[in-house]
């Protein structure tokens, strides 16, 4: 088995293997965002991540299938993972999977978990995340805290969380109330990088999500194509920025994904990231390259001041 760095998810003590998997992959085409992955496609990969030793599964109510592939394929082996899901997301009468729509009401904060909890087919989550970074003011508004509180007595729930972006993420931190969070950050994307720190030294856990970019450094053209509209422009100049810092000259032969993985890694207070993938193919090269941990002191320093005038 390949021998992945591991962690502690900040205050909640959970044990964790910094390369987790995002399980939004696993969402199917429906709702226009996702691609086909077949039944037995998906039950191999989900079993490939848990005998490879990742030890954290992220999956939302928004991601199509994904919740109900992980309830097939592996809530018999429930005890080897941390599990976590979001809330706030939209939830159907008839249990169909929804797409996009939030609502923080007590009501449907609770329906929201009580179904993943049906389609994960399992009796708790170990963590659930508000979806969107929703403001403190919003979550106020609605008393929506109190429901994850109340569900966290009845032990459906084992801790909170915050799907959390700047300029929320700055209140949600201050009010203590959150035991983890889930953070978008990457060499391209790094925004957030001191807001990682101030999360964990506030004593909650971080998961990282984004942490390859999506792929993009080393994306062919249909990997571009298939991402969101809306975000394609984004991503394009991500992988702009990539070439602009010159980092193929640092890499000596280690690969530009290597690279994205390890560098996003190589955050001192990050405690896993969730990377997504179908390919099982990638999902044998991430594990490899998490295996081997940080990116060496100079590179990453190098990388870093590249970055910052790119
Ligand atoms: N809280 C939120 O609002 C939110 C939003 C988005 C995502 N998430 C969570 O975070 C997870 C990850 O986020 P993300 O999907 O945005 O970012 P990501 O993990 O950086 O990117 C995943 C994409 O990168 C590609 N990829 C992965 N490994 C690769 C490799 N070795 N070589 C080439 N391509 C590779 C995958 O394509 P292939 O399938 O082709 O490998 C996939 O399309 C999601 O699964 C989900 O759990 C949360």
């Amino acid at each position: 088995m390949t021998s992945l760095p591991a962690s502690t998810l900040g205050r909640t003590g959970l044990g964790v293997s910094k390369l987790g998997y995002g399980a939004m992959e696993l969402r199917g085409p429906a709702g226009g965002r996702g691609r086909e992955i077949d039944d037995a496609t998906a039950g191999r990969l989900l079993n490939q991540v848990l005998d490879a030793g990742i030890r954290l599964i992220d999956t939302s109510p928004d991601y199509g299938r994904s919740e109900e592939l992980i309830g097939t394929h592996i809530a018999g082996r429930r005890d080897e993972f941390v599990l976590t899901s979001k809330c706030g997301c939209a939830v159907s009468e008839d249990g169909a999977p929804t797409f996009g729509e939030h609502d923080f009401s007590r009501h449907n904060v609770r329906a929201g978990v009580e179904q993943s909890l049906r389609r994960l087919r399992t009796d708790h989550l170990d963590a659930v995340q508000f979806h969107i970074s929703p403001s403190m003011g919003t979550l106020h508004e609605h008393d929506s805290i109190a429901e994850l509180l109340a569900l966290k007595e009845e032990g459906k729930v084992r801790f909170i969380g915050m799907s959390g972006t700047l300029p929320n993420i700055e209140e949600q931190i201050e009010s203590g109330v959150f035991d983890v969070f889930q953070i978008p950050y990457s060499a391209l994307e790094r925004e957030h990088e001191e807001v990682i720190t101030r999360a964990a030294r506030a004593g909650a856990g971080t998961i990282i999500r984004g942490g390859v970019a999506r792929g993009v450094p080393s994306a062919r053209p249909e990997t571009i194509e298939r991402l969101p509209e809306r975000f394609r422009a984004t991503y394009v100049a991500r992988r702009e920025r990539f070439d602009r810092a010159g980092l193929d000259d640092l890499l000596e032969g280690m690969s530009q994904m290597e690279f994205m993985l390890r560098f996003t890694i190589s955050h001192p207070d990050l405690h896993t990231t969730i990377v997504g993938t179908a390919n099982p193919d990638h999902l044998a090269a991430n594990l490899e390259a998490a295996a081997k941990g940080p990116l060496p002191a100079d590179l990453y320093e190098e990388a870093k001041r590249r970055l910052a005038t790119a």
